[in-house]
């Protein structure tokens, strides 16, 4: 049978990234992550789009080089079309699509929001591909949603965020703390040593399916004021204690509205996405629900949580194997919808 490949580019914050797949196996999987934002404490759209525009050829190039196919071996040119930061979605739009033009081959365009779900259906091994229909909580610096997906193209959002990002959340409390940029990471890892237990933070009340997250972010910048007032050195003392206490918070907070929602859709299979599934605490928690509540979680490969370009060429070759493809006078949307 014949090797259909799929060059993947996505560019629609602040990784620069591209891949090469065969048959939905990943030949190559480049990320340039841009360090330049992390003195500026979160992405600088203009400075994320000159970077990319200084990133795009040479990481486009070593994903070819790795898979060690020629250019015109390649099937088609899949893009992340958006959502995202507009002048970097241009720069990731246009390149895929002189590239396809000069190559002379079909272009897709790709919604990053489904790319973060379909992402499990990958080729990897040792990873199972969730069964329609099943729940994806797509959990990121930029957005937080459950979507019910019924099949590869056919999603419905049924809860997001109202404010802030889940990824937000703690990225802005890390600032507060004095911690770098991304804090996800970071407030993860010191949460592992920490108690849970030791304050307590209440969780916003937001109606069905729908989160809110501006609501903590205020409520731990004046707990930290009114301890600091107190003793100046509560954050140092407590750092621990203060990051296990936040993410007990935000992971009960996601936890509660995932319940609720295969509750009402009577729906186990539970897949998640985005930069925030890399989190120690909600692949626990996803375990215990499995003991918990019959669940059968779908956690993907540490790699594809952030943003990456393998999850736009998976998307690619499954809208190649329907033929669905764009046209050359596609545009960069983005507020683009699931
Ligand atoms: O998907 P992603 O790479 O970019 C967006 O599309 O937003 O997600 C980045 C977000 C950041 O807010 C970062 O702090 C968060 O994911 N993040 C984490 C962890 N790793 C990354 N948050 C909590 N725990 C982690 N282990
Ligand atoms: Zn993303």
């Amino acid at each position: 049978s014949q090797n259909i490949y799929i060059l993947g580019i996505e560019s629609s914050c602040d990784d620069t990234a591209a891949s090469v797949m065969q048959n939905g196996k990943i030949l190559s999987n480049v990320v340039a992550s841009q360090k330049i934002h992390e003195e500026f404490g979160g992405v600088v759209p203009e400075l994320a789009s000159r970077a990319h525009q200084q990133n795009i050829v040479p990481v486009v190039n070593q994903a070819i080089k790795k898979a060690n196919i020629a250019k015109d071996q390649l099937n088609a040119i899949a893009f992340t079309r958006g959502p995202g930061l507009m002048g970097s979605l241009l720069v990731g739009t246009s390149f895929a699509k002189s590239l396809a033009m000069g190559l002379n081959i079909p272009l897709i365009d790709v919604n990053h929001m489904q790319a973060h779900i379909l992402a499990h259906f990958i080729d990897e091994e040792g990873f199972n591909k969730p069964p329609f229909p099943f729940l994806a909580m797509t959990i990121s610096g930029g957005h937080t949603q459950i979507v019910k997906v019924s099949n590869y193209f056919e999603m419905e959002v049924i809860g997001e965020t109202i404010d802030d990002a889940v990824g937000e959340a703690y990225d802005k409390s890390g600032k507060i703390l004095g911690l770098g940029y991304p804090a996800g990471p970071e407030i993860d890892k010191r949460a592992q040593l920490g108690n849970p237990k030791a304050f307590k933070f209440t969780k916003p009340k937001v109606a069905e399916l729908n989160f809110s997250f501006s609501g903590l972010k205020t409520a731990i910048l004046y707990f930290i004021q009114k301890e600091i007032k107190a003793n100046p050195n509560f954050i140092e003392e407590n750092i621990n204690d203060i990051c296990a206490s936040i993410q007990y918070t935000i992971i009960g907070i996601l936890i509660d509205k995932l319940k609720l929602a295969s509750k009402q859709t009577g729906i186990k299979h539970i897949a998640i996405g985005g930069g925030v599934s890399a989190n120690s605490g909600i692949r626990q928690a996803l375990k215990t629900g499995e003991a918990k509540f019959g669940w059968t979680t779908y956690v993907p490969k540490f790699e594809f949580t952030t943003d990456n370009a393998a999850m736009i060429a998976i998307v690619g070759y499954l809208k190649y194997l329907e033929n669905n493809f764009s046209q050359q006078n596609v545009t960069a949307s983005a507020r683009l919808k699931i």
